[in-house]
């Protein structure tokens, strides 16, 4: 788990945090600040609400209200691979709910989270305009159509391990230098 799952912003983040609250904090903060976080960082985890909180005043209770109801706010940072499951009609009818299913599965991320690994955060969407390969996918800009629990497996395994295979890679290149 990450630093900030647990409260603690780096130095860096503290500061870009701050001079955001500071030229929002007006009327309706709340969702203005919450909005600008999510984007400037892509989420918004619990060490940003006690900071906003610490600064605003504003309850971490509300914080967390409005966080949890809108999807748009992420409560932990992305993964490396965004994977978008499409549960539109045509993917619904072609076995959308065995796909996230699996997805969730075979990345450890559950819908609307981030695996413990930070590798793979799942959402599920409304449509990816490409019905026609129903079931479908994305991971991060790349549609996969026709997909299976099988091939998902497959799609899954060979990103661990181009992963595994670019850490070791840098571990030589560190182990390199000494
Ligand atoms: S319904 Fe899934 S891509 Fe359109």
């Amino acid at each position: 788990m990450s630093d900030e799952m647990v409260g603690v912003l780096p130095d860096e983040k503290i500061i870009a945090l701050d001079q955001l609250i500071q030229n929002n904090n007006g009327p309706g903060a709340a969702i203005i600040i919450l909005q600008k976080v999510q984007s400037m960082f892509g989420c918004v985890t619990p060490a940003m609400i006690s900071r906003i909180t610490e600064y605003t005043g504003i309850p971490e209770s509300e914080l967390y209200g409005i966080a949890t109801f809108y999807s748009q706010f992420r409560l932990q940072p992305p993964g490396k691979y965004l994977i978008k499951a499409c549960c539109g009609t045509a993917c619904h009818l072609g076995g959308a709910e065995k796909v996230a299913r699996a997805i969730e599965e075979y990345t450890g991320a559950a819908e609307g989270g981030t695996s413990e690994d930070g590798l793979f955060s799942l959402e599920t969407v409304a449509c990816l305009g490409c019905c026609s390969m129903a079931p479908v996918m994305m991971v991060n800009e790349t549609v996969y159509g026709g997909v299976t629990p099988k091939s998902i497996q497959k799609i899954v395994r060979q990103i661990k391990s181009r992963e595994k295979a670019e850490k070791s890679s840098i571990g030589v290149l560190e182990g390199d230098d000494k």
